[in-house]
């Protein structure tokens, strides 16, 4: 059947199964290759992206989920917003295989909350798995960009 979503600001379409999870139509038929496999049962969220601005685990999320919503990955973000200039900046990545899942889901906080805490960042940013304990390098970048996007704002009052 065909399901039609929007994907990063374009309404896309796919022909596919209803039940086919939305990282496989992702990566597979419409070429987003940003969104990383790991567990395929919503444990490790590699995978993340955001659907109508909420950090989802894409391994698990039907297409039929998804139809008529808006879908962002980390192809999304653009290459230039500030979480991914503070990734730089920290020097976050180790192998890197987690990060996009990592970026998504520090995006999806700051979204909801401009301003976290040490502790909140840790207890948003724990449920996504990296092997190479990139942790407390996450947890500073995500401080960083909060900061620089408050000051963003700050100077658009
Ligand atoms: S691959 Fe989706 S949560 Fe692990
Ligand atoms: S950087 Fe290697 S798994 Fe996270």
């Amino acid at each position: 059947m065909t399901i039609r979503f929007s994907v990063n600001g374009e309404e896309r379409s796919v022909e596919a199964d209803e039940s086919m999870p939305l990282l496989w139509a992702l990566r597979d038929l419409l070429g987003l290759r940003g969104a990383k496999y790991g567990c395929g049962i919503a444990a490790c969220g590699v995978c993340t992206v955001h659907l109508d601005g909420s950090a989802v685990r894409s391994c698990v999320l039907p297409l039929s989920a998804v139809e008529g919503k808006r879908v962002t990955t980390v192809e999304g973000l653009g290459g230039n917003h500030p979480l991914q200039r503070a990734w730089v900046d920290e020097q976050v990545p180790q192998c890197g295989y987690c990060q996009p899942g990592q970026i998504m889901q520090a995006a999806a906080l700051l979204a909801s909350n401009p301003n976290p805490t040490r502790e909140q960042v840790r207890e948003a940013m724990n449920s996504v798995l990296c092997r190479c304990g990139t942790y407390l390098r996450i947890e500073s970048a995500v401080r960083r960009a909060a900061e620089v996007m408050r000051n963003k704002e700050a100077s658009h009052d």
